[in-house]
């Protein structure tokens, strides 16, 4: 008889587990999805290094020559580019699900690492934008970072320590891409695994109380469907879009030239839209932290109760759900408020 020796794939899936954790209809494998699409960035990513050149003068030259000449560059590239707007979506709406199913009851650490998950998310996809270096992505380097100036007292000390330098230049080219291909995902792959094993330490994905008695359990083949279900979904619609639509890029970067009106990436927008009524430092400093805050102390600061935990608008998370969703829907409408200028 062979025994099977313990390991991280089995921590994830116990033998039996409540059917309701192993449902689609619950979690819609949203947590799933975005680790799927970090490992497709993962290899995609390391794909497009072979030809990929952090240099001002070749970076966005070597970007088309991926794009137009590599075979099969365009997928490659379309990709990677896809796969990253569809995880800052997957990680959002996992967000979502977890709090207005009262899913970080009992399970509060794991929802600090998810917060850190969500801004390393944010930050990937900004420094892979930044990488393209054509003009509206240096053009938005040069205006975000000039952002870091506007923190009184260290602005200045914090802004060379990010570009790498007095102006944006090849040395910054290089910063964000040591952070894009190894600081950040570095980070992020050791966030992933932890909070992954913290799901099983908590008890598992949430489920209403009492735990379910043995009779409305299923196998561990149950979940594994599941996520097959999401995995392939995921990909279909990828590979789809990345068929459809082409990524974006520019012609190459040329900073003495300023652009009149230029926009930010779409996960910032809504940033870029309070720029536009507050001082820099308030607008586009303070607000993102507050903000952060605000998400992160919801389970400890809101709602500390344990009941109501895996039940969707559950009553005693009111608050929580009620600040979260009014989060949600400002940036939702001044994200759109951008994209319609
Ligand atoms: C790279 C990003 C992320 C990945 C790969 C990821 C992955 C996962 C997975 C696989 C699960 C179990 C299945 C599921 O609930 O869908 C899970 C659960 C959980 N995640 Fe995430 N997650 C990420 C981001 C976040 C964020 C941004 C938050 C919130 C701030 C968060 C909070 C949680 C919590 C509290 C649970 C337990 C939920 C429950 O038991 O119902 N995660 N995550």
């Amino acid at each position: 008889m062979t025994t099977k020796r313990p390991n991280f794939f089995y921590h994830l899936h116990p033998p039996t587990l409540p059917a309701r954790e192993s449902r689609f209809g619950y979690t819609f494998g949203l947590g799933g999805i975005s680790l799927l699409l970090f490992l497709v960035l993962g290899v995609t990513g390391v794909l497009e290094m072979f030809l990929y050149v952090p240099t001002p003068a070749g970076a966005a030259e070597s970007v088309r020559q991926i794009t137009y000449l590599a075979p099969f560059g365009w997928l490659l590239r379309n990709m990677h580019y896809w796969g990253g707007q569809m995880m800052v979506g997957a990680v959002a709406l996992h967000m979502a699900r977890v709090v207005l199913s009262g899913g970080y009851k009992g399970r509060r650490f794991n929802w600090l690492i998810g917060m850190a998950l969500l801004v390393l998310t944010l930050l990937l996809d900004f420094t892979g934008y930044v990488l393209r270096w054509d003009q509206d992505t240096a053009i938005a380097l040069v205006t975000g970072t000039n952002l870091i100036n506007a923190v009184p007292g260290i602005g200045p000390m914090l802004y060379r320590l990010v570009i790498g330098g007095a102006a944006v230049g090849q040395a910054t080219l290089l910063r964000f891409y040591a952070w894009h291909v190894l600081g950040l995902v570095s980070v992020a792959a050791v966030l992933i695994v932890w909070h992954s094993f913290r799901v099983r330490r908590d008890g598992g994905i949430s489920h209403r109380e009492p735990a379910p008695g043995p009779a409305s359990r299923v196998g561990r083949e149950q979940l594994v469907k599941t996520e097959l279900v999401a995995a392939l979904l995921t990909l279909v619609v990828l590979v789809g879009l990345s068929v459809a639509v082409d990524a974006p890029l520019g012609p190459a970067a040329d900073l003495t030239v300023l652009a009149a009106e230029l926009r930010a990436p779409w996960f910032f927008l809504w940033i870029q839209e309070l720029l536009r009524s507050a001082p820099p430092f308030l607008a586009g400093v303070l607000a993102p932290l507050a903000v952060l805050l605000l998400l992160s102390v919801l389970p400890y600061a809101l709602d500390r109760e344990q009941a109501g935990v895996g039940e969707w608008f559950n009553r005693p998370g009111r608050a929580a759900q009620g600040v979260f969703l009014a989060v949600l829907i400002t940036v939702i409408a001044l994200t759109a408020r951008g994209l319609l200028r």
